[in-house]
């Protein structure tokens, strides 16, 4: 049997499927050569060296708010994932790729050419949406419309669809990078302290909230004085993470709302009726569910596994060639064995 591979090259991390599992997940990061730029290291490693590189060495996030933007860092990238989670042990793969809604033609091909120059076969690709809705289940056999919210690192894609097509969409640019950004702007403003991503993102992790809490939480946390150039500990509280980010957070219920003033009344009445799902990383900071539920007047399903649920979905669309017809998508024909040892 061929074997079926999702893979989800997102702006933060990679994560593959196959077998009913996930089967690898690393940060989409690697530190290159600044000269060559010759791959270094790749993912964990990668990614702390984050602000802790020579001048000698750059570190990459080859995918930019869902897309390539590093084509060749991309593909050694992949190639270096896909040894890591098979080996030379894949056989007649049939891989389903996802990005993000709205893009070109172009942007499509881009990404199935770095699958493929990876020592990918039978590449297809799926926008994240729709391959979270595969994932859930939806009945595509009926006009009725469901909304699907993915909040990742680099992009939010928001997508409603019915009869197993995209009625309406959009991705922003605006998304969970964004609440670390402003976790540093507002350290350095407030205190005059200069703290990393890793310090940032594992601050929006602990304490981070988009509601005000009903107790206050706070952290101790570490970063280097801007004018003794010193390195100062100083603790924080979620009601200032929640002053920082809250703008940010706005921003990205206010991008749902605008899908839905696109969307077509009669299945935004079907999305007020079921409630919206949403999925990603982002999702997870707290009191998301309910700041998008205040804005859109909405129920909010928030998926079990939220940050595999786009590629867990990508791999059962791969499983369901009729779905896959009834929504256009064309399964290339299956080439025999193409790797082996
Ligand atoms: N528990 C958590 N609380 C808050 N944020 C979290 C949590 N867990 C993960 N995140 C954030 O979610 C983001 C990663 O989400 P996800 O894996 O969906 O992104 P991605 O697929 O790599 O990006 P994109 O889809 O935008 O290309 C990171 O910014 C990470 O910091
Ligand atoms: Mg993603």
């Amino acid at each position: 049997m061929a074997m079926e591979i999702g893979i989800d090259i997102g702006s933060s991390k990679t994560v593959i499927f196959s077998s009913s599992k996930v089967v690898l997940e690393l940060p989409s990061i690697v530190t290159v050569d600044s000269e060559s730029y010759e791959p270094y290291y790749y993912g964990e490693k990668a990614k702390q060296t984050l602000g802790r590189t020579p001048e000698s060495f750059e570190c990459v996030y080859p995918i930019k708010h869902g897309i390539i933007a590093e084509y060749d860092i991309a593909e050694s990238m992949l190639k270096e994932y896909m040894t890591l989670a098979f080996g030379n042990r894949i056989v007649r793969p049939k891989i389903m790729a996802t990005l993000p809604v709205g893009l070109t033609e172009l942007q499509h091909h881009s990404l199935s050419n770095v699958v493929e120059a990876a020592g990918g076969r039978n590449v297809n690709v799926i926008e994240s949406p729709l391959a979270i809705a595969f994932g859930l289940g939806l009945d595509f056999s009926k006009p009725h419309g469901y909304m699907v919210v993915d909040i990742g690192a680099g992009t939010t894609d928001i997508a409603v669809i019915s009869m197993g097509g995209i009625a309406a969409c959009e991705s922003f640019k605006t998304a969970s990078f964004d609440f670390d950004t402003q976790i540093m702007r507002y350290i350095r403003k407030e205190y005059n302290i200069e703290i990393g991503n890793l310090m940032a993102e594992s601050i929006k992790k602990q304490i981070g909230t988009v509601v005000e809490r009903p107790v206050e939480i706070a952290m101790v946390a570490k970063g280097r004085n801007v004018f003794t150039g010193l390195p100062e500990s100083f603790e924080i509280t979620s009601t200032e993470i929640y002053e920082a980010i809250k703008e940010t957070a706005d921003a990205i219920c206010n991008c749902i709302r605008l899908v839905l003033s696109k969307t077509d009344p009669d299945l935004v009445a079907d999305i007020n009726r079921d409630g919206l799902y949403l999925a990603g990383g982002g999702s997870l900071i707290h009191g998301m569910d309910r700041l998008i539920s205040e804005y859109t007047g909405t129920a909010v399903h928030m998926l079990e596994d939220p940050t595999h649920s786009v590629v867990r979905g990508a791999a059962v669309a791969l499983r369901k060639p009729e779905l896959l017809k009834h929504v256009n998508y064309q399964l290339r024909s299956i080439k025999e064995l193409t790797i082996t040892e």
